[in-house]
């Protein structure tokens, strides 16, 4: 048994963690909340040390360590990876480290989610460089159907412009323009031949941000999914499998949301994420 396994059985009434690089994990937290609703939530956005789609492997798992580790010592009773760069690079290490917690990822769910969604046309995942790179998508998406074609495409500069905030009435015709370089090619030349992917998985937590700039881009008989609905529901079903849920509503049901930097920005950007105002955000240092 490692130092950071539980020694004792997670408890229904205690709060689910989730963690994210920053706010793209609030998309999932919101989606967790809608299908949990007796839930309290602890929101870790490691703000600081964000991006962790440029960083290597080792540094994303060790990253997704601590951040883990700071949840589990508030006494959570499940661990949610709402990153799919730490979920493709780090979640059988943190299963491993805090067994018997259940720990969920979002790789999965959004493979899923787009494998059943998808033709013979196939399906483009926009994620981060790690997570492309990494190939756990591409992975995951051929164990769900072997004759699956998958294109890959990272989009690093859109996780800038998300956790800045420039979205809907913010956007700018920089953030237009990076959108349309991240489509570069699929835009140009796929969608004006009728074999294009009709599916677009957003494999990154912080892109449905722009899903609307997103599909006006891809085109009207493109379908673009990411992970949020299918992680909520497998969490949701397998905690009600574990008897890990709550019968009745938590008294202290106020989500706590935590930052590693910038509490004023996350208060204020997050709330595009989450689809509501954020309260109760503190600052934590891993
Ligand atoms: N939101 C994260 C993801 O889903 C990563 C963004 C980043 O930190 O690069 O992949």
């Amino acid at each position: 048994m490692s130092d950071q396994q539980l020694d004792r059985q997670p408890d229904r009434q205690s709060p689910i963690g989730v963690f994210d690089s920053g706010m793209g994990g609030l998309t999932v937290l919101s989606a967790l909340a809608k299908a949990m609703p007796n839930e309290q939530f602890i929101y870790l956005g490691d703000s600081a040390r964000l991006p962790y789609g440029t960083k290597s492997p080792e540094t994303v798992v060790r990253y997704a360590r601590q951040a883990s580790k700071e949840l589990v010592r508030r006494g959570v009773k499940a661990l949610v990876v709402a990153c799919n760069t730490a979920s493709a690079s780090a979640l059988k290490i943190l299963a491993e480290d805090f067994s018997p917690l259940p720990v969920y990822g979002v790789v999965d769910p959004g493979a899923r989610a787009a494998a059943k969604q998808a033709d013979a046309s196939g399906v483009l995942v926009l994620a981060t460089e790690s997570t492309i790179l990494g190939g756990a998508y591409q992975r995951a998406l051929l164990k769900k159907n072997p004759s699956l074609t998958i294109y890959g495409r990272a989009c690093p500069l859109w996780v800038t412009l998300a956790e800045q905030g420039w979205v809907n009435e913010q956007a700018t015709s920089l953030t237009q323009h990076t959108l349309e370089h991240g489509l570069r090619g699929f835009v140009d030349d796929l969608v004006s031949t009728s074999n294009h992917p009709k599916t677009v998985l957003l494999g990154c937590t912080h892109f449905p941000l722009f899903r609307q700039q997103i599909e006006a881009l891809v085109g009207a008989d493109v379908q673009v999914v990411d992970s949020a609905q299918t992680t909520a529901a497998t969490v949701s079903h397998d905690l009600l499998k574990l008897e890990l849920l709550r019968d009745t509503p938590s008294s202290d049901d106020e989500t706590v949301f935590l930052a590693t930097d910038g509490v004023e920005r996350f208060r204020k950007v997050g709330g595009y994420f989450f689809g509501g105002p954020l309260s109760n955000v503190s600052l934590v240092d891993l």
